[in-house]
């Protein structure tokens, strides 16, 4: 299992560490356009290898012919957040730089799955997939297991229980209009909505909504990267794995909740062909009218994003 992790900055560096204490992948490739900083990082954290207790060999690079037949890629490069900003304000520039990548990636590794964790995510995993051509099974995005995390970790603060027993699903796009779903919330089996009071969910979707921006307004200079790191290491494991997890993923929907051609946060079973199913949920009408005005606000920034 090789897998190559673009850009070394906050995320993509954490992303790499995190994987290397793993120890699934026998080789992790760093790869950044800003020279010596792949390779310094990526030295750094294979000298820690001997002490963690990983065989997990990683190289870092400016070049993309180290990343020669990876079976993963996790796409982070780009600009990050700072205080002020939206995830869309990110747009054009990122456009350029997930596709340069994708171009460079894809072209020595036809046979990977691209995970992407660019903002603003879901168009960036837009992007990776026409700019690839692979296909829409090989190209996801990471966004769901992230916020499904800051959810469960709210409520597992709010309840004093621990994270473990909280189970839960963040749908839709990775944004303001994403999806919290309370109904399906439980803790240790018990409902969410005969634990806590309305005021109380509502107050924990809104901080979830908002728990991007929370830590870019503390960090200043940009945004989270070690609970996104996790959750794409979570995505990375499941098909490396091919344990067949089913995670909350941006994926391409070909007509499931009703809508197509457009990458949403939707349950998605990861194994080793990447996106093997997409599970549907019944929506209340009021979740429905939520999931329905997260799919307009994606294909607005989708049309946007200049792809060709
Ligand atoms: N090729 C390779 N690497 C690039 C390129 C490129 N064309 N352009 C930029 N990079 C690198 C930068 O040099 C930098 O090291 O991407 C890295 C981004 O790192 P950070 O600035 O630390 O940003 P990070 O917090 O890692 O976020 C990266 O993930 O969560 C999203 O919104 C976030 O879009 C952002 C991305």
């Amino acid at each position: 299992m090789k897998i190559s992790v673009i850009g070394a900055g906050n995320v993509g560096a954490t992303c790499a560490h995190i994987l290397a204490s793993k120890g699934f992948a026998q080789e992790v490739v760093l790869v950044d356009i800003l020279e010596g900083i792949p390779q310094g990082k990526g030295l750094d954290m294979w000298e820690a290898a001997p002490v963690a207790g990983s065989d997990t060999r990683i190289v870092g690079s400016n070049g993309y012919g180290e990343t020669a037949k990876s079976d993963i890629i996790v796409i982070t490069a780009g600009l990050a957040r700072k205080p002020g900003m939206t995830r869309e304000d990110l747009l054009a520039k990122n456009t350029e730089i997930v596709k340069d990548v994708t171009q460079n990636v894809a072209k020595v590794s036809p046979n990977a799955i691209l995970i992407v964790i660019s903002n603003p995510l879901d168009t960036m995993t837009y992007v990776a997939l026409k700019v690839s051509g692979f296909n829409h099974n090989k190209v996801f995005g990471m966004a769901g297991i992230l916020d499904t995390a800051r959810y469960r970790s709210f409520i597992a603060l709010e309840l004093n229980v621990s994270v473990e027993d909280v189970a839960a699903v963040v749908l839709g796009g990775h944004g303001d209009t994403m999806v919290p779903m309370p109904r399906l919330t439980t803790v240790g089996g018990v409902p969410l909505t005969d634990l806590l009071p309305k005021e109380r969910i509502d107050a924990i979707v809104d901080r979830t909504r908002k728990g991007g921006i929370e830590i870019v307004n503390f960090l200043k200079t940009g945004s989270a990267y070690y609970a996104p790191a996790a959750a794409a290491v979570q995505m990375c494991e499941s098909v490396a794995l091919d344990k067949k997890r089913v995670l909350p993923c941006a994926c391409w929907l070909t007509g499931q909740y009703g809508l197509k051609d457009l990458y949403m946060g939707v349950p998605a079973m990861l194994g080793k062909n990447g996106v093997e199913k997409v599970l549907e949920i019944k929506f209340t009408d009021d979740e429905k009218a939520s999931f329905t005005k997260s799919a307009e606000a994606i294909r607005k920034t989708m049309s946007e994003a200049k792809v060709t």
